[in-house]
């Protein structure tokens, strides 16, 4: 018991790193590319952020008007085993005998022109709160996410944006999707396997956000946090502590560019002759007990393939829903999530090439492209291959263009309800798409 509730305590200090306001400025900024108008009359909920802590708080409030929000709340759990310092907010608070946070939300819902400080320090939330139409106000609970508080909150708002306590990524997943909500949240990379979170990232109902996953994120801790005695990066960044965690990434619904972008890739032959990690070999590996190839990088997957392929898991942030179509997983991850792809009677569920163990794959195959139709009967009618260059009266009319100089489009925008599949989707020429923007 004893063992148990100290990993309890570990696994809560552990949710204690908070994001820093320039990860989450590069990473919103890459949304409102793709969509100016992505936040605009939304309601914002961040529902693990203390205002008086969170980057998440200040940088919406910062960005109000700028992304023309409706409004944004932020509500902050009492559970903190942290003892903090922040200052007295409610009259009957005994600050001397403060050990943990008293639960709190606020409603911002005008925010006049920023003072040039910008919004940094505690006085600056006093001055948000100066104004008669942004509140202050103690919860009943204590701020779990999962109360019936916080979840009407949820309710009310258009998109959750966060990042959660780590120990808990799959219980908040859960949680936003008993509602159709956008959202846009931190978590672990390993996470992409959970037998909870892949069916969703599967289906085109979660994918991964902008920021590449494999450089590693830096989250403030606080003063007592203790490193593991193999930490090797940084500690401090702008005078704060920070402790850098590998494989954090961006969970989201919200579109953005990069995951229309597909991948430029080789063929079969050039890979096996220039890749190194195909160094000496005549074909691709074959799995033992799963009906694919094995593909050990992002890079080396073959654009002539059209049978069902074993990626590691860092091709997630590559991927381009338009280009690939995600089988499943190896059996590892899940019963069944390999689609049928695995010899039951191997009786290993983990992928194996030539008897050895191979990390964990995810099976995708390429989808037969638009792109390729839609060249091919551009090429039989003598007219460009961009639907739109082809109605024009320029001398692109008749131009075939490389997949490298087309984009895919939703013919339907996605803000506007249009799918992500291939019945949605058509390439145009880079020009095209660019002055179609989110029409
Ligand atoms: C990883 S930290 C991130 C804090 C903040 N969102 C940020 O990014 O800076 C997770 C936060 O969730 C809070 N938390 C832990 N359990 C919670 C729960 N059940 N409901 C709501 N918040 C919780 C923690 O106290 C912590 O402040």
């Amino acid at each position: 018991m004893a063992n148990k509730n100290l990993a309890n305590a570990k696994k809560a200090k552990n949710d204690e790193f908070y994001t820093r306001f320039e990860d989450i400025n590069k990473e919103v900024q890459a949304y409102l590319e793709y969509d100016p108008d992505v936040f605009r009359g939304k309601i914002v909920l961040c529902p693990c952020d203390d205002p008086y802590e969170s980057n998440f708080f200040k940088f919406f409030a910062l960005m109000f008007n700028k992304l023309g929000l409706k409004k944004l709340i932020a509500t902050c759990f009492a559970g903190s085993p942290i003892a903090n310092t922040q200052l007295s907010l409610f009259d009957d608070e005994q600050v001397e005998n403060k050990t943990t946070r008293v639960p709190h939300k606020i409603e911002i819902t005008e925010v006049e022109e920023p003072p040039e400080s910008g919004l940094q320090g505690l006085e600056n939330i006093e001055w948000l709160l100066a104004n008669r139409k942004n509140v202050l106000t103690r919860l009943e609970g204590d701020g779990d996410f999962r109360s019936d508080e916080i979840t009407k909150l949820r309710d009310e708002a258009d998109i959750i944006v966060t990042n959660p306590p780590f120990s808990q990524f799959r219980d908040f997943v859960a949680w936003i999707f008993e509602v159709q909500k956008q959202f846009l949240i931190i978590g672990n990379m390993n996470a992409i396997t959970y037998k909870e979170i892949f069916p969703l990232i599967k289906e085109n109902k979660m994918w991964l956000g902008v920021t590449e996953f494999n450089k590693g994120m830096y989250f403030y801790v606080p003063d007592g946090f203790v490193y593991s005695p193999t930490y090797k990066f940084e500690r401090e960044i702008d005078g704060q502590k920070v402790n850098r965690v590998a494989g954090c990434c961006w969970f989201t619904n919200i579109d953005h560019g990069r995951r229309h972008k597909p991948l430029e890739l080789m063929t079969m032959e050039k890979n096996l002759k220039r890749s190194r990690e195909l160094k000496g070999k005549d074909s691709y590996d074959k799995y033992d007990n799963y009906d694919a190839i094995e593909v050990p990088s992002f890079i080396t997957i073959p654009d002539d393939y059209d049978g069902a392929m074993g990626v590691p898991i860092t091709f997630l942030d590559k991927y381009c829903p338009e280009q690939f179509e995600i089988l499943g997983a190896t059996e590892s991850e899940g019963k069944g999530f390999s689609k049928g792809l695995w010899d039951e009677t191997s009786k290993v569920s983990q992928a194996l090439v030539n008897g050895q163990k191979v990390y964990k794959r995810i099976f995708i195959k390429k989808v037969e492209h638009k792109n390729e139709k839609q060249t091919k009967s551009a090429k039989a009618d003598g007219v460009s291959n961009c639907p739109l260059c082809a109605i024009g009266n320029d001398a692109n009319k008749s131009k075939i263009w490389l997949i490298k100089e087309m984009d895919a489009d939703h013919v339907t925008a996605w803000s506007k309800g249009g799918v992500t599949d291939v019945s949605n989707c058509q390439m145009l020429c880079k020009v095209h798409n660019r002055a179609k923007g989110n029409k």
